[in-house]
């Protein structure tokens, strides 16, 4: 027997003497105290402390397979690749069930669903009363950047999901190591999880993907005492407690106390023919291609782009007064459906080996399939509800084998265009922000802020047009997404802008980034896309970068700096000189319109609109009118 059989064999004594013995596995007063109270209202059939090992990982795989809540995919073709299938009713974040219980409402301000904390704790402590029984409770201690970096945080999830542990494993940094740095008095962020559905007596899962009905389910964030509770999903971000509910939501409000910025961006590395390499952290809307704009292979001759992060940046002034960020990430949970060989080569060479899948289909052979991965389904599929599936090309009526939501979760380590120092403790130096969303009309496709301040009211205009009426907006109105905060922001949303407008006052104005707006979908009157997109983006990275070093040829325009003509490089690019006109036109009309519609949006921010803002709008109208 190798060691690692010997360990199976001896791990279910191993456990029973931990339990009897209440083995903590640290020093951490604090720590064993919350373990003990939440068992104690849990009330799971034991516990484990998880250690992050890759014999964890082996075991727990091997108990979602066999419990059939997992499949084994083709070792050939997907080596250590697992997939799984969640309930129907428990696909996506839940935003309506998602809340901020802050100690007022005026704390969590207009776009939060705010709930008093003292009712939501009694609530809950109902539903978590007895909620494990049947399961073992999961402590995963955790590091959201390197470990024992001075801009890390560590949290404990705890969780009576196996799902979630392998996730976690993935996602952030788990096991004892954290436990060293946490010693016997370091602070963690206490993060519960739960997916609510206790086993009686004897029974099992039965291979299906546990969770509660939405009405019970509840994803809360307690921002004063830097706390998380969540119940009844089990579901990506509404369960992987260090992605957006610490990581954003926490880290938001912990970011506006102590001066730094938390942010929904992911950051890349680009790198000129010369080898001069800057750094650009970007925000779009959930669903806008933040992963395929972090991994682009750049069409440009000579020019490199590298991944930090595609989702989340921690952004803190360096010694040296610029912005440096760390991506506190170690995987990529990515959307599955539309990710294939062109549009994403980097994400499918990443994603093949020692990934977990949620929601896609399942080739005979135990190979992954989803709607846009490039090719035909390869024969008959098992779908997303564990359902033959046929592939009816003709049919526009057939349902998608994938939930479009179907995910992805892999090692960022995997990334083959990953940047060497995507895990430097010390961050990169942030020379560009950029924000985006998807404005089919009024947005060229790049402009820059004249300023600090004009940046920030860039980034709190975010938002995307809705395509089809949904969320109850009419089709042709933009959701505004600040900062594609809107879902992520811990506290309240003025107070956010104005942070923002305070942080370009603590350095020189050469050192902070430049502010950008991005468009890759501003479509033409007839309804077709102007700009190719994806790789082709390095077009406008590479003038950005220009722009970031003094050059670049830009004009003033009402809204801000537009490239020049012929500033952005397009040889070799099948674009006409029209599209390109129509790409980078500034319409009077258009903007003025707009105007009157972010009127509307900043009154709802009433007099916690910083006054930078209604200043900056304001200039805009009177630039317009003189234009
Ligand atoms: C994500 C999101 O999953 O933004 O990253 O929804
Ligand atoms: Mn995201």
């Amino acid at each position: 027997m190798h060691s690692a059989s010997l360990w199976s064999f001896f791990y279910p004594f191993f456990q029973v003497l931990k339990n009897n013995r209440k083995v903590y596995m640290t020093s951490n007063l604090k720590l064993k105290q919350w373990v003990d109270e939440m068992a104690a209202i849990c009330q799971p059939d034991s516990i484990e402390w998880c250690d992050g090992s890759k014999a964890e990982y082996d075991r727990l795989q091997k108990l979602v397979i066999d419990l059939k809540l997992a499949t084994k995919l083709n070792e050939t073709k997907l080596p250590g690749c697992i997939a799984f299938n969640s309930d129907p009713s428990d696909v996506a974040r839940v935003e309506n069930r998602t809340y901020i219980a802050s100690k007022t409402k005026d704390a969590a301000g207009p776009t939060n669903n705010w709930i008093d904390p003292e009712g939501l704790k009694a609530t809950m402590k109902g539903l978590y009363t007895g909620c494990m029984k049947g399961r073992t409770m999961y402590i995963i201690p955790f590091s959201m950047g390197p470990i024992g970096s001075p801009i890390a945080k560590i949290g404990i999830e705890i969780t009576d999901s196996p799902y979630v542990v392998l996730n976690m494993i993935i996602m952030t940094r788990v096991g004892t190591k954290v436990l060293d740095v946490l010693g016997s008095d370091g602070e963690f962020i206490k993060c519960m999880h739960s997916v609510g559905k206790p086993l009686a007596a004897g029974e099992t899962d039965n291979g299906k993907w546990p969770c509660a009905p939405l009405d019970k389910k509840y994803i809360s964030h307690f921002p004063e005492e830097r706390m998380i509770w969540s119940y009844g999903s089990g579901y990506g971000g509404n369960a992987l407690l260090g992605k957006k509910c610490l990581a954003l939501r926490i880290a938001s409000a912990i970011a506006h106390d102590e001066g730094w910025l938390a942010e929904h961006m992911l950051i890349l590395g680009i790198t000129n023919p010369k080898g001069v390499k800057k750094y650009v952290a970007a925000a779009f809307p959930s669903a806008c291609g933040k992963t395929n704009l972090a991994m682009l292979i750049p069409t440009v001759p000579g020019w490199k782009v590298e991944t930090i992060g595609d989702d989340i940046a921690w952004m803190k002034f360096g010694e040296d007064g610029r912005l440096h960020a760390i991506n506190p990430e170690a995987g990529f949970f990515g959307v599955a459906p539309g990710t294939s060989m062109s549009s994403n080569p980097s994400a499918m060479k990443t994603i093949n080996r020692n990934t977990i899948y949620t929601n896609v289909a399942i080739t005979e052979d135990k190979d992954v399939w989803w709607e846009g991965i490039g090719y035909d389904a390869p024969g008959k599929l098992i779908d997303w509800n564990d359902h033959e599936w046929i592939q009816d090309k003709g049919n526009k009526e057939q349902k998608p084998a994938a939930n479009p939501n179907a995910r992805f979760t892999a090692p960022a380590s995997q990334c083959p265009v990953i940047a060497p120092e995507w895990e430097d403790p010390a961050g990169v130096p942030i020379s560009a922000i950029l924000f985006g969303g998807r404005r089919p009309g009024t947005v060229p496709l790049v402009h820059q802020s004249i300023n600090w301040e004009h940046g920030v009211f860039m980034g709190s205009i975010v938002g995307s047009e809705i395509t089809a009426a949904a969320l109850d907006l009419k089709a042709g109105t933009v959701r505004r997404d600040p900062f594609a905060m809107l879902p992520f922001c811990g506290y309240h949303m003025g107070d956010y802008f104005q942070h923002w407008l305070n942080i370009g006052k603590k350095t020189d104005a050469d050192k902070l980034p430049k502010v950008f707006f991005v468009n890759w979908f501003r479509k033409a009157p007839d309804g077709k896309w102007l700009w190719p997109g994806y790789g082709e983006n390095s077009r406008v990275l590479k003038w950005i970068f220009e722009r970031t070093e003094g050059t670049g040829a830009a004009e003033d325009s009402a809204i801000g700096y537009i490239p020049a003509q012929g500033a952005i490089d397009i040889s070799g690019l099948d674009v006409p000189a029209n599209d390109m006109e129509e790409l980078l036109k500034v319409d009077k009309s258009e903007w003025l319109d707009e105007v009157v519609k972010i009127k509307e949006y900043y009154a709802t921010f009433g007099d916690r609109l910083p006054a930078g803002l209604s200043n900056q709008l304001k200039a805009l109208e009177e630039r317009l009118s003189k234009a």
